[in-house]
């Protein structure tokens, strides 16, 4: 157990192994996407608020012309379970005809990823890429498409590199389990 400031909690992956998953990743996807589009830059779509680490880490990495934009989703609140999607934030770039690169914090149940991915190529995306830091080993009702994965991890409620419980431990310097959910 590791003392974080919403208690002892159990340190999944350091920082130095979550920037070594997120470089990991970046090489995946460069090589996937870097001769795509040619006379287009990449849609990066960064899955606001946990996401903004993991796409900060990866960005530099990527080797491709590419235009940063954000969408805001929410299903959690200040719960550590699911509920309905609610948007907040829909991207300013126009999707018609981009190559997006969808990029969010963690896979759990797939609604969201699932519903950004239908968002994109109802506004005319020519294609879609999803990539995200995190994936819960789990069952999934939904069976969403995830091109990229960093790392995996148990069915525990997690926090750190972006990801929060209840608003708090998104600074958390690595991925920890949330002392209740333990
Ligand atoms: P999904 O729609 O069930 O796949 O949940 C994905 C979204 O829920 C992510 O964008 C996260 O914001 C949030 N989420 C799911 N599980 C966790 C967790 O363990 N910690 C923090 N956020 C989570
Ligand atoms: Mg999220």
């Amino acid at each position: 157990m590791t003392p974080t400031h919403l208690g002892p909690a159990e340190h999944l992956f350091s920082a130095e192994e979550v920037e070594t998953a997120i470089q990991r990743m970046a090489v995946a996807i460069n090589e996937e996407m870097e001769h795509l589009t040619p006379h287009r830059p990449v849609l990066l779509l960064c899955v606001l608020t946990g996401a903004v680490v993991v796409v900060g880490q990866l960005m530099p990495h990527l080797r491709f012309p590419l235009v940063l934009d954000c969408v805001q989703v929410g299903r959690y609140g200040d719960e550590t379970s699911g509920g309905v999607l609610q948007w907040r934030t829909c991207p300013k770039e126009s999707l018609a005809g981009a190559v997006v690169l969808l990029v969010d914090d963690i896979l759990d149940e797939g609604v969201t990823l699932q519903a950004l991915q239908e968002y994109c190529m109802v506004e005319g995306a020519a294609a879609v890429h999803t990539a995200v830091m995190v994936r819960k080993i789990r069952s999934r009702a939904i069976d969403v498409r995830v091109d990229y994965v960093g790392l995996e991890v148990p069915d525990r409620f997690v926090f750190g590199y972006g990801l929060d419980a209840r608003g708090l431990g998104r600074n958390a310097p690595g991925i920890f389990v949330l002392p209740e959910d333990g």
